[in-house]
């Protein structure tokens, strides 16, 4: 088969595209015919070696995929021959990645794609919709009412986080960094919709929630907490989730005094059934239409090295090239 594969971490050119040995699925695993793929930022730190993890050799790149199921092994009960699936959680923790003409899976991390929800749709949401979803619902409990803020609004986390908190009922203040992305922000269900590099993004936060912001989710991987935490609401909770090597002041008396919590969590470490539960309401949500990611462009599964290089200067470089993700088609 045709995989996207590194021998040792590197930059995006050490990534080979050639072929390998299909997988055989054994256990209860399941052979996946790939339909499409999405980048993720971990997929680049993890080939770059920045987040070292243990890697099969070769390894191939990349967490998500959507696809349709090809074989099963002996212990496989989940699904049949013909199923459409997605999944996530793949090309980290020593585990084989996805940007190949197959995949064998574990089962447990597979998910039935809803009909009339497209491959690229499925594929693009695997890792930033169950990172959404686990922070807002299992973390902060996000309540219909309460106000909650996401910077980086057409981001992959940010679009995400946008359309689910809209879904859940709540009222939404994201920031973009350019007029188009933020029509797009407020097209996905923001409320209000500033922008971080010519506005006052805190005035604005003030005007539009007096009584402060109930869960802020910090996607920056450098967060400013004086900011933040003057301008959480009595009680508020914060998300962390970026910024590995962040190591920011923080107003301990501020925080406390407002009885404020903190919440930080890596994706990949969640439990399976957290992982099922969190799956349960993005299919449910995709089907009813009310999450679609950011699509910003379609590429083949060959341009992998390209798509990696795209998506660290947009994100860790922050040339902001990037609306959304980057899907790939073997
Ligand atoms: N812990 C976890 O499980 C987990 C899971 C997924 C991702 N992450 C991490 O979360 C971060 C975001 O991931 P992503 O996939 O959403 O990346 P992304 O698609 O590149 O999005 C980054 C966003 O940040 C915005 N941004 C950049 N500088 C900003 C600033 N100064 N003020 C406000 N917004 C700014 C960008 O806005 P513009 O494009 O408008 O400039 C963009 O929307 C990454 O560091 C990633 O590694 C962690």
């Amino acid at each position: 088969m045709k995989a996207a594969y590194i021998n040792q971490p590197g930059p995006p050119e050490s990534i080979i595209y050639g072929d390998l040995p299909t997988p055989r699925p054994t256990g209860n695993q399941v052979l996946v015919k790939m339909a499409a793929v999405a980048v993720n930022p971990i997929d680049t730190y993890v080939r770059s070696g920045t987040v070292a993890m243990p890697l099969p050799k070769p390894f191939i790149v990349g967490n998500d995929l959507a696809g349709v199921v090809e074989a099963l092994g002996p212990d496989a009960k989940r699904f049949k021959p013909g199923d459409r699936v997605w999944c996530s959680c793949q090309g980290i923790l020593g585990r084989q990645g996805t940007f190949a003409e197959y995949a064998a899976v574990e089962e447990r991390f597979l998910n039935p794609i809803p009909e009339g929800v497209s491959d690229e749709t499925a594929a693009a949401c695997a890792l930033v919709s169950l990172t959404s979803q686990l922070g807002l619902v299992r973390d902060a409990a996000l309540q219909a009412g309460e106000t909650l803020f996401v910077n980086g609004g057409t981001g992959g986390i940010g679009s995400m986080v946008v359309q689910m908190s809209k879904a859940i009922g709540a009222r939404v203040v994201t920031t973009a960094g350019s007029d188009t992305k933020l029509a797009k922000a407020r097209e996905l269900g923001a409320d209000l919709a500033i922008n971080y590099k010519t506005d006052d993004v805190p005035a604005r936060v003030k005007e539009f929630a007096p009584e402060g912001i109930n869960v802020w989710w910090e996607t920056l991987r450098e967060p400013d907490f004086d900011r933040t935490v003057s301008l959480l609401a009595p009680r508020g909770r914060m998300i962390l989730m970026a910024g590995r090597e962040a190591r920011p002041p923080f107003p301990v008396g501020p925080f406390y005094v407002k009885g404020c919590h903190l919440y930080g969590f890596a994706m990949f470490n969640a439990t399976n059934d957290e992982l099922r539960a969190a799956s349960e309401d993005i299919n449910r949500w995709l089907a009813a239409g009310k999450v679609k990611p950011c699509i910003d462009r379609i590429l083949p599964l060959a341009e992998t090295a390209t798509a990696h290089r795209l998506q660290e200067d947009s994100t860790v470089g922050k040339s902001g090239t990037l609306a959304g993700k980057i899907v790939l088609k073997p």
